[in-house]
């Protein structure tokens, strides 16, 4: 589907949005959400309008190329007609491509040739998944990525841990195995399709006792745990809108020296670049700044493959 930007410098976002909405609710369907963000949803098209410091971002999106132009159309002649007071210039724009990995394929190739190489049954998970969920597959991590967290596990000493997001199962086998005899991983997913591949895989690794599998969305499974510091490792690759709360609820829960491992912080790039205003970048850019304003813990952010945050609780 087609769609374009328009970033328009303005002290008065804010303002425009509740006039756009508020206006264009009586032709289109018009929402404003809790974060100030507002949406108009017209027959062949819908409008995004996210309000920012100094600046009002547009994004239009339509069937085709002349729904398009009319969405741009009626949204530009309404914001200017609002504008009394300055001269507003709207310059509409197609939306960004998507950015290239932000790790150079080669350098990729290069760390994973030169980690503790996966083990058959791990090479069999990484094959069976490619042939049984095709594009899906590349939310699979790495396998560098996997030996990174059995590391992290191993080496904090880490007895109970959490996983958000599953999927076939990979990570949880590599946290699961740094974990030791005597360790429990709480694994959360909403599919019992993919992650009947993963209790398969958990089976033959031997790891099947260790691990608890619930299939429910992963904040429900998160505030019925209980409230105290009991948890030692939480891992964190499932839907990015959700990061925050799963984020809020998981340290609280976390021992001090526990750690939070959050995945794809660079969101293949997007969180770079400001012109990405979809609810996946936003959320994820919110998610950087809440952990690196959070005194509760030290962390850093690492170029592992789709970028890495390693959060330690104080
Ligand atoms: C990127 S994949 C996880 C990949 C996995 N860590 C691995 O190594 O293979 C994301 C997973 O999050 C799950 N998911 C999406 N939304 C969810 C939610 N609200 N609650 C729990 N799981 C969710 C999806 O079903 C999917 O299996």
């Amino acid at each position: 589907m087609p769609s374009s930007t328009a970033h328009v410098d303005t002290p008065r976002p804010e303002r425009y949005v509740k006039q756009l909405i508020s206006h264009l609710g009586h032709k289109a369907t018009a929402e404003l959400a809790d974060d100030g963000r507002g949406t108009v949803t017209f027959q062949h098209g819908t409008c995004v309008l996210a309000p920012a410091a100094g600046r009002l971002t547009m994004t239009a999106t339509a069937e085709d190329a002349e729904a398009l132009a009319a969405v741009q159309d009626v949204v530009t002649r309404h914001l200017l007609r609002f504008a009394a007071q300055e001269e507003l210039k709207v310059d509409w724009a197609s939306a960004p491509s998507a950015p290239g990995p932000v790790l150079d394929p080669a350098v990729g190739d290069y760390l994973l040739a030169h980690c503790t190489p996966a083990d058959e049954l791990l090479r069999e998970l990484a094959a069976e998944t490619h042939r049984a969920t095709g594009d899906a597959a590349r939310m699979q991590i790495s396998h560098d990525e996997g030996a990174f967290l059995t590391m992290l596990v191993r080496m904090s000493g880490a007895r109970r841990a959490v996983e958000v997001g599953v999927f076939t199962g990979y990570s949880s086998i590599c946290i699961a195995r740094g974990l030791g005899e005597e360790g429990h991983l709480l694994a959360c997913d909403v599919s019992a399709e993919w992650t009947s591949v993963a209790r398969r895989y958990w089976e033959r690794a031997g790891l099947a006792g260790r691990i608890e599998l619930r299939i429910a969305p992963a904040i429900e499974t998160l505030r019925a745990l209980p409230a105290e510091p009991h948890l030692d490792f939480a891992f964190v690759d499932a839907d990015k809108t959700g990061y925050p709360a799963y984020y809020e609820e998981l340290v609280p829960r976390l021992r001090p020296g526990g750690l939070i491992v959050l995945d794809n912080v660079f969101l293949g790039g997007r969180v770079f670049d400001p012109a990405f205003q979809d609810d996946d970048s936003v959320a994820m850019r919110r998610m950087n700044e809440i952990v690196v304003g959070d005194d509760r813990v030290e962390s850093v952010m690492l170029p592992v493959r789709d970028g890495v945050t390693v959060a330690r609780r104080r």
